[in-house]
């Protein structure tokens, strides 16, 4: 038998990437290749791409160039784009950066065994199709290993939103679900390879509305069947879009103890104006009386955000709104973002805000963030949480998991093992965890 080919993947943005990473290389594990850390002893280098960031395309470019030296040494190795930048740029990367071998668009992937092939005879191959078959279900050759305690599981891709500053329905395309049967196939196997939770992942995941024996189901409805599945311990989902916070999904929320009190649910902006010129389809005050509903099912619901500063035309007065709604809420955790344009996008044609200025809120949003963060990570202490275990800390003894509120614990004294749940009594909050120690 021959040496196994080695493949590296490096991996951009966001969750949705790392999953279809693995998907990736479990479908060229099923042609010989076995994953490297290094580039430098791999046979095939895969870049999956993220293109929501700016110069998310120019990065890409700088990255291939690297590769030069390296193929110069060994001109059997293929190099492959793959993800949004792939899809959006498509026949522009073959053009501008011959040391491509092969662009494969997210929803293709189930084609890269043949893309591999070809490749391998020299052809320069490329796909960015959005073909009607499910890539996942093609992508069998699946080994069965084993697994960490935690995944991730696509159920829904692509948007129809089009928020005026977003890329995301241009390269993942228009709104999909997958059928509950696959998902719950999915589900199944890996639980069996020892999965105890499972974030369920989409561009609008609570949009899903995937095909079920009876009809179609809601995202809520899916998650009551993954209820059932034994050994399934935890479920999460993300991201939602707050039009989309259906009733039966916020009921869940009160109802299903294996739905984790954490919810991602971006609001990007504070101001109606601007919320109006992002095209959100929805008001600072629907959102906020949506979190009150939210909590009323789930009181220690932890909220999670999305922010963009500086968007076309915002003011100090707009901007401070956002700050308004910021300490209306009170997040447990969020991310921020400067407005940058994505051309193509509607708001990449607006006036644009005073990059001096932009950053300037960003840093005040932040500085407001950060707060409410550690506030509510400190709130913690005192408190009985449920860990699942997902690795050794640095300390002999010591575990590191994972609470519902998905704040990092870590526990000295620690007889459990890797995937297993403990009730915790959290003692202490630091910079970016929590310290806590067995109840029982
Ligand atoms: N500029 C800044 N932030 C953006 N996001 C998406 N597009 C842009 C852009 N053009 C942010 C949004 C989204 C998150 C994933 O990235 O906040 O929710
Ligand atoms: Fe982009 Fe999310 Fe808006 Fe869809 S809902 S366009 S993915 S920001």
């Amino acid at each position: 038998m021959s040496a196994p080919k080695k493949l590296f993947i490096k991996t951009y943005g966001c969750q949705m990437n790392v999953y279809d990473s693995e998907r990736m290389a479990e479908a060229l594990g099923g042609e010989g290749y076995v994953e490297t850390k290094s580039p430098d002893d791999a046979d095939m280098i895969l870049l999956n791409t993220c293109h929501i960031r700016e110069k998310a395309a120019e990065k890409v470019y700088s990255e291939l160039g690297r590769f030069k030296g390296l193929k110069a040494e060994k001109p059997d190795l293929k190099i492959g784009v793959a993800g949004c930048v792939a899809q959006a740029e498509g026949q522009e990367i073959m053009r501008r950066q011959p040391l491509v071998d092969l662009v494969v668009g997210p929803q293709s992937y189930h084609r890269l065994p043949e893309m591999e092939a070809k490749a391998r005879e020299g052809e320069k191959v490329l796909d960015t199709d959005f073909p009607e078959e499910d890539k996942f279900e093609k992508l069998k050759n699946r080994p069965k290993a084993k697994r960490g305690p935690t995944a991730f599981l696509t159920v829904q891709e692509g948007c129809d939103k089009f928020c005026a500053f977003c890329v995301v329905p241009y390269t993942r395309g228009a709104e999909v679900s997958r059928p509950v049967d696959r998902i719950l196939r999915e589900a199944q196997d890996l639980v069996e390879r020892g999965v105890r939770e499972i974030t369920l992942l989409g561009q609008n995941v609570n949009a899903y509305h995937g095909a079920g024996a009876n009809g179609d189901m809601t995202l809520a409805q899916l998650i009551w069947e993954l209820d059932k599945v034994d050994g399934l311990e935890r479920i999460r989902f993300t991201t939602s879009h707050p039009n989309d916070m259906q009733d039966d999904l916020i009921e869940a929320h009160g109802t299903c103890a294996k739905l984790m009190p954490y919810l991602h649910l971006p609001v990007q902006a504070g101001s109606d104006k601007i919320l109006k010129r992002m095209n959100r389809a929805h008001t600072a005050e629907s959102y906020l009386r949506l979190i009150e509903r939210i909590r009323a099912a789930r009181p220690d619901i932890l909220i999670s955000g999305d922010f963009i500063v500086g968007f076309p035309e915002e003011t100090e007065a707009d901007f401070q709104a956002t700050l308004d709604l910021v300490e209306e809420v009170k997040y447990g955790t969020a991310y921020s973002f400067k407005y940058s344009t994505r051309p193509g996008t509607p708001a990449a044609e607006r006036p644009q805000v005073d990059p001096k200025e932009a950053d300037d809120r960003l840093q005040r949003l932040q500085a407001l963030l950060t707060k409410q963060q550690r506030e509510v990570q400190d709130s913690m202490v005192g408190r009985d949480v449920t860990v699942l275990f997902e690795k050794a800390g640095r300390f002999p003894g010591q575990m590191v998991g994972k609470s519902d509120y998905l704040h990092a614990v870590h526990v000295a004294d620690c007889d459990r093992a890797i995937g297993d749940l403990a009730r915790v009594r959290i003692l202490s909050s630091g910079a970016n965890s929590l310290a806590g120690a067995l109840i029982d």
